[in-house]
């Protein structure tokens, strides 16, 4: 029986070893509030996450693996002791609360600034120059948008490191009390930078055909699931479109490849990061059946959502839960929203990164009668 066979957003969804009891999940969103140094989460962080324990699922904002997988300032980072425990306050306030939350494991690769290095230079796939700001603090504590530099690529031992990298984060998530991890698979960032033959051009067993640019995420797909297990485990891609100076022509079909891949470990769910909010197209139905015939997880779509288009996917078999990233923002309580057909407050851009409770978890439920 697909996942998709029960006809609400309002009802229960198995996701891999999880139940969810709806369908309306918080969408991962980098905030910038962690503190330095050492990139730690804090009370601050925990008060949001818990405001929003109502989502079917919350996806934490992306949670760099490594120091060197850094590239927006303040970002949060699981592979210390501090930030552990720092995360083990989040999940335990969302857990207080009912709800449940998957770690987005996150490895920026290019998009990243030598400030976050000590002088030293980011990596990708390839040294290859390209365009594209990271957000770095500016002299007055603020975000300032600096460009990247031209990365150096990563050895082929250097690569082993990096899996062991994202195996390590997976033993942290676990051990922080995640109830799921998702790997950050999309959007121009390291795992996407190997995928696609616009930023890889490697030459040895991780370049070249679409089996070699899918070897390294793949590999990290294996050790993810060695550290925890399949039914504990998710992806987010976004084969189509142009994200952080990645324009990949050939999304699609890695996509499909990859689809195939991740079904046949039996990976717990795949979130589709759908362009159409960044300027980008729109994911055509017909990908949808072939992504919904060649996976057999849950599907997440994602991107511009509102609770009629979740509703036709859903109806149409095509996706099993929708993720909702600035309305979630700022309506805490937006499952509830939408259940009820209840107003929603627009978000304001200015304070979406960096900064204090402003914006932040200043956004008010709404008032129970
Ligand atoms: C994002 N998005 C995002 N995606 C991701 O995979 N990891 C992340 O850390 C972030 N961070 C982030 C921050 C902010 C402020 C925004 C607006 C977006 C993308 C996000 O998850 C989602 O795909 C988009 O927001 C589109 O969905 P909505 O906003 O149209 O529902």
């Amino acid at each position: 029986m697909s996942p998709s066979d029960s006809q609400s957003l309002f009802q229960p969804l198995t996701v891999g070893a999880v139940e969810l009891p709806n369908r309306i999940l918080m969408a991962p969103l980098t905030r910038m509030r962690a503190t330095p140094p050492g990139d730690v989460p804090n009370d601050l962080m925990v008060e949001y996450y818990r405001q929003r324990s109502g989502a079917g699922l919350i996806v934490s904002e992306g949670t760099q693996i490594s120091p060197i997988g850094k590239g927006y300032m303040d970002t949060p980072g699981i592979y210390s002791e501090e930030q552990v425990e720092g995360w083990r306050k989040v999940t335990d306030a969302v857990h207080a609360e009912g709800g449940r939350i998957a770690a987005q494991i996150w490895h920026v690769g290019r998009v990243s600034h030598e400030s976050f290095h000590d002088g030293g230079l980011p990596v990708s796939a390839s040294a290859v120059p390209y365009r594209n700001r990271a957000t770095i603090k500016g002299p007055d504590g603020k975000p300032l948008r600096a460009n990247c530099p031209t990365p150096r690529a990563l050895s082929v031992e250097e690569i082993g490191g990096t899996v062991e990298d994202y195996r390590r984060a997976t033993v942290n998530a676990r051990e922080a009390g995640f109830d799921l991890v998702e790997i950050h698979g999309a959007h121009g960032y390291l795992l996407h930078q190997f995928l696609s033959a616009e930023s890889n051009f490697r030459e040895d067993e991780y370049g070249g055909s679409m089996e070699n640019r899918a070897r390294f995420p793949l590999e990290v797909v294996d050790a993810v699931i060695g550290a925890w297990d399949a039914s504990h485990v998710g992806i987010r891609l976004s084969p189509q479109g142009s994200f952080n100076g990645l324009e990949d022509n050939a999304g699609l079909p890695m996509g499909l490849h990859l689809a195939g891949e991740l079904g046949s470990r039996n990976v717990a769910f795949l979130h589709l990061s759908e362009p159409d909010w960044a300027g980008g197209p729109a994911i055509e139905d017909e990908y949808r059946h072939y992504l919904r015939a060649t996976f057999g997880g849950a599907i997440i779509g994602a991107g511009n959502y509102t609770l009629a288009k979740a509703q036709r996917l859903l109806d149409a078999g095509l996706i099993d839960a929708a993720a909702f990233g600035r309305a979630y923002i700022a309506n805490p309580d937006l499952a509830e929203r939408l259940r009820t057909g209840a107003e929603l407050t627009e978000p304001v851009g200015a304070t979406f990164y960096g900064g204090g409770a402003e914006g932040y978890t200043d956004y008010p439920a709404l008032a129970v009668s």
